[in-house]
C-alpha cells in the first residue's frame, strides 16, 4: 500500500514547498548535480524514516537523482506533511506515511518500507534499525549499513552495540560537527520557538521559560528564549552542564522548584518522565508545556490524561488539562516534538548541512561496502571538513590557512 494522491493540488503545494527548500539548500543542490552525473546509488535501495516534511523530501530527491530506489516513511505520526508526501509520490518515489497515523499504522509503514530488501537504512531515532533486528531479521542480509540522524537514535545504537546485537554498521551522523553544532543548537533553538509562537500566539517577553536539559539542543532553546525576552531557568542532572548554564547567565534549579515558577516548559533531554504529574499540580494556571526531545516520553502524558479532571481542545495543537480544580496546564502537540508537530522543523539552511552529512555518509557506506569492519562509524573528519568548506563558500566567507612556518611551529615543541 502506497500513498494515494487524492488531490492533485495537495501534490502541487508539496512540490512548491520542496522547491523552496531546494532554493535555500546550496550544499544539497551541489550534491544533487554530482549524484545525477555519477549515479553512485544505481541499483541501491534506500529505506528512509525521517520527519517527512519538505527538507527530508528534498534529501530523498537528491538520493533518487543518484540512482537510488527510495522507500520512504516518517519518523513521527505528527510530523508527516501530507502535501509533501503526495509530491514525492507524484515524483515516483515509494512513500508510506500520512499525518496522524495511528501507532499501528506507523508500525505498518515502517514494516512496508523495510520489506523491499533495502541496502541502506536512513533512520531518525532508531525505529527502522530496531524493527529490522527484532521482527524482520530475514531482511538483514540485504543491508550494507545505515546512518542515524539524532542523539536518541545513537543512544539506542550504543546500547545495541554494547550488547553485541547490532548486525550491520551505522554511521553516527548526529555526532558530526556539521550536524549537532548547528542542527541541534541553532536549528532546535529557532524552530522550537517558532513552533511555540505560531501555536500559542502568546508573548514570551517577561515570562519564565524553563528548559529541561542543557545539551546541544537545550543550549539553543535557552539562548533563543533569552533573545525573545524570557527569564530562563535550566534544569539538569549533569553537574558540568549545570555550571555551564549558570555561567551562560541562566538560573539553575531542580524541576521540583521550577514547576511553580515557569510559564513555558520545554523538555529536551532524551530522557523519560522529566515532567510528571506532581510537577504539573504545582504549576501556575495556564502554564504551557511542550517537548523537543525525540520521543513523547519526556512529559508524562499518560498520567496527565488519566488524572485530569477535564480537558479542552483549546486551539490547533493545544490541549488544556484541568490538573486541580479550575487550574489548567496546556500541552502543545500532544507532547511530541514541538518544532515538527507544531511547525515545519528546522530552517532549510540548517538541514542543508545535516542532510549533506546524511547523503555523504550514505555515499561513504556504498563506496566502502567491502571494508566496513566497525559497527559504529564516526563521520570521517574529511567529510565534516569538506561540508564545512562548501558551507563557507555558499556564505561567501573565506578564512585564513596556515603558512608553512605556522605548520612547523604547531608541529614542533619549540616556543
Ligand atoms: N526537536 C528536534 O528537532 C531535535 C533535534 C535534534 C535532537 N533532538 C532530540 O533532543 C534530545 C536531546 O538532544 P541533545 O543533542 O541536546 O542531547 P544531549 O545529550 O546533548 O543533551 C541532553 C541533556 O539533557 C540532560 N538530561 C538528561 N536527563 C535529564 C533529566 N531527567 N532532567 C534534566 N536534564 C536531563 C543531559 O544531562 C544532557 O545535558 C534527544 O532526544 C535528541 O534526539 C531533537
Amino acid at each position: 500500500m502506497s500513498y494515494e494522491i487524492r488531490d492533485i493540488r495537495l501534490a502541487a503545494s508539496g512540490a512548491h514547498k520542496i522547491d523552496w527548500v531546494k532554493k535555500n539548500c546550496p550544499l544539497l543542490r551541489g550534491l544533487e548535480e554530482d549524484f545525477r552525473r555519477d549515479q553512485p546509488f544505481a541499483g541501491i535501495r534506500i529505506a528512509l524514516s525521517v520527519h517527512l516534511e519538505a527538507k527530508t523530501a528534498y534529501l530523498c530527491k537528491v538520493l533518487a537523482a543518484g540512482g537510488a530506489q527510495m522507500y520512504v516513511t516518517g519518523s513521527n505520526p505528527l510530523s508527516t506533511q501530507d502535501d509533501v508526501a503526495a509530491a514525492l509520490v507524484s515524483d515516483g518515489l515509494n512513500v508510506y506515511a500520512w499525518y496522524r497515523s495511528t501507532e499501528e499504522e506507523y508500525s505498518r509503514h515502517l514494516h512496508e518500507v523495510l520489506s523491499h530488501h533495502c541496502n541502506i537504512i536512513i533512520d531518525d531515532g532508531g525505529d527502522l534499525v530496531d524493527m529490522l533486528h527484532s521482527s524482520m531479521r530475514e531482511e538483514l542480509s540485504y543491508v550494507i549499513g545505515g546512518c542515524e540522524e539524532t542523539t536518541t537514535g545513537i543512544t539506542r545504537l550504543r546500547a545495541m552495540a554494547a550488547a553485541h546485537q547490532l548486525v550491520f554498521p551505522m554511521v553516527m551522523v548526529n555526532d558530526a560537527d556539521c550536524k549537532h553544532l548547528f542542527d541541534n543548537r541553532y536549528g532546535t533553538g529557532q524552530s522550537v520557538w517558532d513552533g511555540i509562537n505560531r501555536t500559542t500566539n502568546l508573548i514570551v517577553a517577561g515570562k519564565y521559560a524553563v528548559v529541561a536539559g542543557y545539551g546541544w539542543c537545550g543550549k539553543g532553546v535557552a539562548m533563543r528564549a533569552k533573545a525573545l525576552g524570557a527569564k530562563v531557568i535550566v534544569t539538569e542532572i549533569d553537574p558540568i552542564k549545570a555550571i555551564e548554564a549558570h555561567m551562560d547567565g541562566f538560573e539553575v534549579m531542580p524541576m521540583e522548584q521550577a514547576a511553580s515558577i515557569g510559564d513555558f516548559f520545554i523538555t529536551v533531554t532524551g530522557c523519560a518522565h522529566v515532567i510528571v504529574l506532581d510537577h504539573m499540580k504545582k504549576m501556575k494556571n495556564g502554564a504551557i508545556l511542550c517537548n523537543a526531545g525525540h520521543f513523547d516520553v519526556e512529559i508524562d502524558m499518560a498520567d496527565l490524561r488519566a488524572a485530569a479532571l477535564s480537558s479542552i481542545d483549546q486551539r490547533k495543537n493545544i490541549i488544556g488539562y484541568e490538573v486541580t480544580p479550575h487550574r489548567f496546564v496546556y500541552v502543545l502537540g500532544e507532547g511530541r516534538l514541538v518544532n515538527l508537530a507544531c511547525g515545519d522543523g528546522h530552517p532549510a539552511e540548517i538541514m542543508d548541512m545535516s542532510f549533506a552529512v546524511q547523503a555523504m555518509s550514505a555515499l561513504y557506506l556504498v563506496r566502502h561496502r567491502d571494508h566496513l569492519t566497525e559497527k559504529l562509524i564516526s563521520v570521517p573528519r574529511e567529510v565534516d571538513l569538506e561540508i564545512a568548506r562548501r558551507k563557507l563558500a555558499t556564505l561567501n566567507l573565506s578564512i585564513d590557512s596556515l603558512t608553512k612556518e605556522q605548520k612547523n611551529y604547531l608541529h614542533s615543541s619549540a616556543v
